[in-house]
């Protein structure tokens, strides 16, 4: 079997791809044009495993584990090419299931043994990648400093720099449209005839699960439930004790907003990380961390 090899790898937003390419340039970066990748990442149950198909190139099978911090860390990886891309593809579809597909185009450029990558990302945007590659006797310390080196001729401070993958930004957006989906579904069976205000919440577990709620008024006012009760208590009656994510969508034209009790029930089940999507029926939407909408909160870890 084959050694993992390892890289120094940086990656960030670029608002400015023009520019970034002219630095890389001036540097007396080897421009090597333009690539068209397809990258399919399939459903394993540790690390990463990708088909990428390349034009011009061809196919490779990518097994690789990264964590997920910010720096520029060490990613070890195995290259295995590929005859026929899309018979793979189809196979590992059919015996894994596909997790999510990027789709980009890469400029490649190649400074000093680091591999730069302007990148589009359909649905993403653009990103710079630095990918310092290491020999197999290397300490990584000259590798980290080219790495460094770029980052500062290209302006790269910290806001910029991304702790994530493509396939993860791809599928948080996709996992919260299917959220707010889910919420909206729950919204339009609410049952709230004496404010007409109607409100769904849908939550996410850490499995991936989802439970809705929608409110429940009665003709004795003070008895109505709002939907992030009605969502807990779906959540916790499907055996679930955590909740990952959360949207709460509501009539009108504003971001529906969780009222203060229910910030608090919230707080039971979420981190304080968490993010949080405030939906419109109308169209219009925010997206918050659980912190924000209750700072400084009391929990249960205050309990003896
Ligand atoms: N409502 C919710 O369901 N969740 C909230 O966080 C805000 C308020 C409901 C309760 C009531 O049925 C209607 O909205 C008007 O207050």
């Amino acid at each position: 079997m084959s050694a993992p090899r390892r890289n120094v790898e940086l990656k960030a937003t670029d608002p400015d791809p023009e520019r970034s390419l002219a630095v890389c340039r001036n540097l007396g970066a080897d421009d090597r044009g333009i690539l068209v990748q397809r990258d399919t990442y399939f459903r394993v149950t540790d690390g990463r495993l990708k088909l990428r198909e390349e034009t011009p190139g061809g196919a490779a099978l990518i097994q690789y584990h990264r964590s997920d911090r910010p720096e520029a860390r060490e990613s070890r990886y195995r290259i295995a090419p590929v005859e026929d891309g899309a018979a793979l593809r189809e196979a590992l579809d059919a015996a894994l299931g596909t997790l999510v597909v990027v789709d980009k185009e890469r400029r490649l450029l190649l400074w000093e043994g680091v591999r730069i990558h302007l990148d589009t990302v359909s649905g993403l945007g653009s990103f710079l990648e630095l990918e310092g590659v290491a020999p197999a006797d290397s300490d990584l310390t000259a590798e980290r400093d080219r790495v460094a080196q770029l980052s500062e001729a290209l302006g790269l401070d910290n806001s910029r720099i991304l702790a994530d993958s493509y396939s993860d930004r791809l599928l948080a957006t996709a996992g919260a449209d299917e959220l707010a989906a889910a919420a909206r579904g729950a919204m339009e069976r609410a049952y709230a005839p004496y404010s007409n205000f109607r409100v769904g919440v849908a939550l996410r577990a850490p499995d991936g699960s989802v439970h809705v709620g929608a409110n429940v008024e009665n003709a004795a006012f003070p008895l109505g439930n709002c939907a992030e009760a009605s969502a807990i208590g779906a959540l916790i009656a499907a055996g679930r004790r955590e909740i990952a994510e959360a949207a709460v969508i509501g009539d009108g034209e504003e971001p529906c907003v969780p009222c203060g009790g229910c910030r608090q029930r919230l707080r039971e089940f979420m981190p304080l990380g968490a993010t949080v999507h405030l939906l419109a029926d109308g169209g219009a939407h925010a997206t918050m961390t659980l912190e924000e909408l209750l700072p400084r909160s009391f929990g249960p870890e205050y309990l003896p």
